[in-house]
């Protein structure tokens, strides 16, 4: 791309498929806050037990956290003149979320918290790679996104280690 056409905004006419590549983007990015708003809303509702219920209520404070990131992405789409999916465009791909056998087994939770994050920094960081240069603002709010799902992550790593501390991990 030349510096020309860098100067010309994403939403101009010449740049459709750009704009397009980077909805489809976004789209995905959507999906899986929505899938894990679903999954920490079950998360921080089944756990039993004094431990197992301490990681419930940091997931219960995260939810509120994915919905913006949801809705951050939703409006994103719309500004690029996509349009925000319903439900039935939707495919579950969290498989690692599902409840566990038992409901104090907080290991397993926590190992699949850090799976779903760690799934959720790969695609946003691909997206800042792939806006680079392309989509500035839509990169500059991904950046933000990426350094809450870092902090997510590196929480809950904290979390399993102090299970593998105690050799119950
Ligand atoms: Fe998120
Ligand atoms: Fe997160």
């Amino acid at each position: 791309m030349s510096s020309t056409d860098r100067a010309v905004s994403i939403l101009d006419d010449s740049r459709r498929e750009e704009r397009e590549r980077v909805v489809e983007l976004l789209t995905k990015a959507y999906w899986m806050e929505i899938e894990t708003v679903m999954n920490y809303v079950a998360a921080s509702i089944n756990p039993d037990g004094v431990r197992a219920r301490r990681i419930a209520e940091s997931l219960e404070e995260d939810i509120q956290e994915e919905l913006g990131h949801a809705k951050l992405f939703g409006q994103r789409i719309k500004d690029l003149y996509g349009v925000v999916p319903s439900s039935t465009d939707f495919t579950a791909e969290q498989s690692f979320m599902r409840p566990p056998e038992q409901q104090t087994d907080v290991v397993e939770l926590i190992r699949g918290v850090i799976k779903a994050e760690t799934g959720a920094i790969e695609h946003y960081n691909r997206i800042v790679a792939e806006t680079e240069e392309i989509d500035p603002v839509t990169q500059d709010m991904v950046i933000d996104i990426l350094h809450d799902e870092e902090g997510h992550r590196r929480l809950f790593e904290g979390f399993l280690r102090e299970y593998e501390h105690e050799g119950r991990a």
